[in-house]
């Protein structure tokens, strides 16, 4: 239960709208909107010259992933925790085929994540198809989880065969359940990685040189055609390619219903940051290419190609040798320092959930690429509608839960690690200059970050039970 609480005086934005309005709280949900409502029993917050946008969903994160050997440093309350602070209410995460049944592998997970502090919910790894698998898949819709994720690279570890994914696409569709794809080419990537490490090539770049995009952009085209073959929906992920980005629209234009996500680390980096003394920071797979690249991506959301934007949050310290404090405790974790003489041993992935609306806002939305509703459709709208959560989810509405995320457009922030409130120590956006910030978050009505004090809680974010998928 929460007080009633009545916004007066705001901007809304939603996906296809803004416009001034106030909201009407009570009981974790949006009660009415409307101009001028009156309610003698709520608590006014008035938020006169603020924008009010939905609470940022983040459908791609990792929370105490475990790789090369450590763990991916932010669990389910920090990740989460984070995720508030940059104005993300909902997020969802990967659940690893890491136990003998799916059924174990989601309990399992079900317990890590019950220290949540936003609500969140989970996509499935597929990366064993076998008897097993095959028969418990239909069972996922039942715990709440329509969405399998599968992999066309890493080799011996992760990945599915050709075959393997049409088929785990088509029986998944078949019982309601939508296919994400990793697109790599796993057999390329494993030659070149050898060659490369009996060639004495040790450094970062090598992880962008090994990768070659050529190979993301066939395994976009593959997993679509493979898609259409299944008769199944797909959702391609990470999608950090301009050719990749080309082969979506192709399969799109000729009726395959094929989307896509790409992440800010797409947007705004390239292979050169990882060129750098502190190149490890930037390692993720897939990795970051050219300018071309992201102005390719870039376009890509201006036009209505991609379908949404997520982080692929999955930070690992770069010198976990190094304590840092949090919440008051020293805390060091195995990080990118794993790989210092071998990059193929540094740990993949970047620190991202509390950044993504901040400085997308400031990137696309006051450089104008992207328009205000576009920027809460890729955050927040579409998500929420693809991993079927919509309208609970994703927007402002009568009946939608009270996510609600009072933006101020004015204030100017010098970004970095000491603003994040990711549990790492680097952060990429390091001096960026923003403009416009979440000043106020509520989670279901309850005020969880008030001008950068935390006043959430560990455990108060609900498991989210996903319903259909849409196809966008
Ligand atoms: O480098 C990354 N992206 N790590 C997370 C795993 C994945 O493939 O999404
Ligand atoms: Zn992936
Ligand atoms: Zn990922």
């Amino acid at each position: 239960m929460t007080d009633k609480l009545l916004f007066r005086g705001g901007t809304l934005i939603t996906a296809s709208e803004m416009f001034e309005a106030d909201i009407l709280v009570a009981d974790e949900r949006i009660v009415a909107v409307g101009k001028d409502l009156t309610a003698p029993d709520a608590q006014v917050v008035d938020v006169q010259g603020k924008f009010l946008l939905p609470g940022g969903f983040d459908p791609h994160v990792h929370y105490d992933l475990p790789m090369f050997n450590t763990v991916s440093s932010d669990d389910h309350y920090t990740g989460t925790k984070a995720a508030a602070f940059g104005g993300t209410t909902t997020v969802m995460d990967f659940i690893p085929q890491d136990w003998p049944t799916l059924e174990e592998a989601y309990q399992a997970w079900r317990q890590k994540a019950a220290k949540s502090a936003v609500d969140y919910g989970f996509h499935m790894n597929i990366t064993r198809w076998d008897d097993r698998t095959r028969a418990e898949l239909p069972r996922l819709p039942e715990w709440g989880i329509t969405s399998i994720k599968v992999f066309m690279a890493y080799n011996g570890r992760l990945r599915l065969q050709d075959g393997e994914i049409f088929e785990a696409m088509r029986l998944a569709w078949q019982h309601g359940i939508l296919t994400m794809l990793h697109a790599e080419n796993g057999d390329v990537i494993d030659i070149l990685v050898r060659e490369a490490l009996e060639a004495g090539h040790t450094e970062p770049i090598w992880h962008a040189r090994t990768r070659p995009p050529e190979g993301a952009v066939d395994a976009v085209l593959r997993g679509a055609m493979l898609a259409a073959q299944a008769e199944a929906p797909l959702y391609v992920v990470h999608m950090n390619t301009a050719g990749g980005a080309e082969m979506l629209q192709y399969a799109r234009e000729q009726g395959v219903p094929v989307m896509g996500e790409t992440c800010p680390q797409y947007l705004f980096f390239t292979e050169e940051d990882l060129k750098r003394p502190d190149g490890a920071k930037w390692i993720c797979s897939p990795p970051m290419r050219t300018e071309a690249d992201n102005d390719m991506l870039w376009h890509a959301l201006e036009q209505g190609w991609m379908s949404t934007i997520g982080t692929d949050h999955c930070p690992f310290f770069y010198d976990g040798t190094k304590p840092i404090v949090y919440e008051g405790e020293e805390i060091a974790i195995p990080g990118k320092e794993l790989g210092k003489d071998d990059f193929t041993k540094i740990p993949n992935g970047l620190p991202g959930v509390g950044d993504r609306l901040p400085v997308l806002w400031t990137e696309g939305v006051v450089k104008g690429r992207l328009t205000p509703q576009q920027f809460v459709a890729y955050t927040s709208t579409n998500p929420a509608k693809i991993f079927g959560l919509y309208p609970r989810k994703g927007t402002l509405a009568p009946g939608s839960d009270a996510d609600i995320v009072v933006w101020d457009p004015d204030m100017k922030v010098t970004y970095g690690v000491a603003v994040a409130q990711h549990r790492t120590d680097y952060n990429l956006y390091e001096g960026w200059e923003l403009t416009g910030f979440p000043v106020q978050v509520y989670l279901r009505g309850h005020l969880i970050v008030r001008e950068g004090e935390w006043l959430g809680r560990r455990g108060m974010g609900q498991y989210l039970h996903c319903g259909q998928p849409t196809i966008l």
